[in-house]
Formats: C-alpha cells, structure tokens, sequence
C-alpha cells in the first residue's frame, strides 16, 4: 500500500471520537453486549470498533478470536471465533488476504503454518504464553532421546519449532484422540502437566510428561470450587484440562473452551462456574442471558495484551508480520496438519 492510500484509510486518533453516526453504527453491537460492557466504555471503544469494521473490508482482512478475547473484541470486530482447534481449522479455510489474530503468539504462528502465502498479523508480539515458553526444540530432542520410538504429541501451545520436532500437535478439544491415534503403548504429552495428568486417566497409552503449566489455571484450587459449591448447592462447575488435578475431580465437566461452551448450551444449567480465563465468562454470558455465572476472575496477561487500538493499528500498518522460518515451518505444518486431519474434537 503507497503512502497516499494508508493516508485516506487512516484513522488519526484525533477523529476516534464517539460521533452520532458512530453511536448509530455500533448501537446494535452494544445493545447485545451492554450486560458485560459498562455504558461509560462505549464511547472509548465504540469509535475503534467502526474504524475497525471498515478497514478490515477495505484490506481484505479476517478477524480470528479466541474465547478470552474481551467482549468488546470477541463481539465487536471478530469475524470468527473459538477455541485453539477452531481457530486453526479456520485459519486453514479463509480466503482473506490478511489474517489478524486475536489471540497469543503460538496461534498466529499456527495460522501462519497453514497459511505460508498469506499475511499473518497479532497486534501486540509480545502476547506469549507461559506453556509455550515452558519447552525448547532442544528439550523435545532430549526427550526422543531418553524414549528412543516413543512418539511426542504436542499441545498446540508451544512454539513452532517445538511443534518441528512432534509427530502430531494436539489441543485440549482433542488430546486424548490424538494419542490413541497413534496406535502405541506410549506417548510423550508435552507441555502441560496438568493436560497429561487428565489425559493418562482417560486412556490406556502410557503418557510421558513435562512440567510445564499454565500461569492462569494453575492458581485454581479444589478448594476454591469446594467453597463455591457449599454456597451454591445447584453449581455446574466446568473447568479447563489446563486445571491441577484437585480441581479437575470437583468438575462436573473437563473440557476447551469451546467444549465448554457447547455444555452450557446444551444443558443449560441455572448456575455456572467457567474455571478458566475470566473473559470467557463475559462472552458467554451475552449468548445466555438466563443463566448465572459465578464469575472467579484469573485473567490471562498475555491474552489481554490485545487491544482495539492495536488491532486498528495492526490493520493500518500490517503490524505486527508474524513468519515462520521456511526449514521450521515445513516440519511444524505437518503436525499441525495431521491434527487438523483427525476425526472429532469432542471435549
Ligand atoms: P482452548 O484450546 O481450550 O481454547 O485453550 C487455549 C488456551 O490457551 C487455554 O488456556
Ligand atoms: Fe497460555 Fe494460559 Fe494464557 Fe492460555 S491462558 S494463553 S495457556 S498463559
């Protein structure tokens, strides 16, 4: 794009602001999200979700969001949205010509695997993940090391040259699949503890582990769910696969953030817990207005990094490019394609 074009789209901050037609243009937006998002907000994020809206057209973008994303992002500007395995299996799909990704670091570079001629942008680069920062390709090859034939599934929160040296990646909608898929007596699970843990307890594969974990769904506690349960005797308590083993045996369901979502809509309980980041509970709750939920909040840093002005940015300025090295990127696609390739993803 030449200078002159980047200056008749731009939107300088100076003319951001909460104009009539912009409260027109954004009024049904609100009018579904106004239970989550405080009527003092809207004029600071409303301007930015038009702008938002009438780039992403003119430059021929796709907005992917994850379920954490904040209301304002998840409900305002996404085109698509969902748990890690959709949003690779959409990524795989779109015919845009940009992507941005509202999400972490891990997930634009997995949409980037499955779109190598495409431009893959994350607003923030610095939106990581503690799981994915948990394990190095040289750890993998230690471990093919000490396991020699034991093949390694990789959860999809890992870096791609960690994904380079797998056999298959997995996500919490499908880890129990993908090892059995493998058709061995054992299976290196990296890098949640926690996700193996659950995953040994569902199948009869032997699951080799790694000791990483996740900032966000390590800090619940079974206790805390006892608690919440004795002050409310009909809670449905869901919880992530991400969760320690204690808070795991408390839930009446383990499951992504998208299996989730599909319990609470086919069970429709009166009272939910979401044992996970503190967003999802907002972007569900816009669909369920009936329903109460019990509202822990553990957010997620890195998750939070992206904004509506970063993502306005990101579309003005193609920031931030997110590429993956070629040697890298051809080991790392077929594991993510092969997971992409099995059946189900049920949980
Ligand atoms: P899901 O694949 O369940 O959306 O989980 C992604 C994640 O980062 C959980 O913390
Ligand atoms: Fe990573 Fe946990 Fe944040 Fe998910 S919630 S992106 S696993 S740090």
């Amino acid at each position: 794009m030449n200078a002159r074009s980047l200056e008749q789209i731009a939107a300088p901050e100076e003319d951001l602001v909460f104009t009539p037609e912009v409260e027109r243009s954004t009024a049904a937006i609100y009018e579904r999200i106004r239970d989550v998002v405080p009527e003092i907000e809207w004029p600071v994020h409303a301007p930015y979700i038009a702008a938002i809206l009438k780039l992403k057209v003119e430059r021929r973008a796709v907005i992917l969001a994850h379920n954490y994303q904040t209301p304002e992002i998840f409900h305002g500007v996404a085109d698509l949205t969902g748990d890690s395995l959709a949003l690779a299996r959409e990524a795989a799909k779109t015919g845009a010509d940009r992507i941005v990704l509202c999400g972490v670091h891990f997930m634009a570079e997995t949409a980037k695997l499955l779109n190598p001629e495409k431009t893959v942008l994350i607003p923030d680069l610095d939106a990581g993940c503690s799981l994915a920062e948990s394990i190095t390709a040289e750890d993998v090859q230690l471990l093919r090391q000490r396991y020699p034939g034991v093949p390694v599934v990789t959860y999809v929160n890992t870096s791609a040259a960690v994904k380079a040296e797998s056999d298959l990646c997995c996500t919490s909608a499908n880890a129990v699949e993908a090892v059995e898929s493998l058709g061995t007596d054992r299976v290196i699970l990296l890098p949640d503890e926690y996700l193996a843990r659950y995953v040994a307890g569902k199948t009869k594969v032997r699951v080799i582990l790694w000791k990483g974990h996740c900032e966000v769904h390590e800090r619940f506690s079974g206790e805390d769910l006892s608690t919440y349960r004795r002050q409310y005797p009909n809670l449905s308590i869901l919880a992530h696969p991400e969760c320690p083993p204690d808070v795991l045996k408390e839930a009446d369901f383990v499951g992504s953030t998208a299996g989730m979502i599909r319990y609470v809509g086919t069970h429709r309980p009166a009272r939910v817990v979401l044992v996970t980041e503190c967003s999802m509970s907002d972007n569900v709750a816009v669909e369920f207005p009936e329903i109460r939920f019990v509202r822990p909040c553990n957010l997620c840093p890195h998750m939070k990094r992206i904004t509506l002005p970063k993502i306005l940015n990101s579309l003005l300025y193609d920031e931030y490019r997110v590429d993956v090295e070629p040697g890298i990127a051809q080991r790392a696609r077929r594991a993510v394609q092969r997971m992409i390739d099995l059946p189900g993803g049920s949980r």
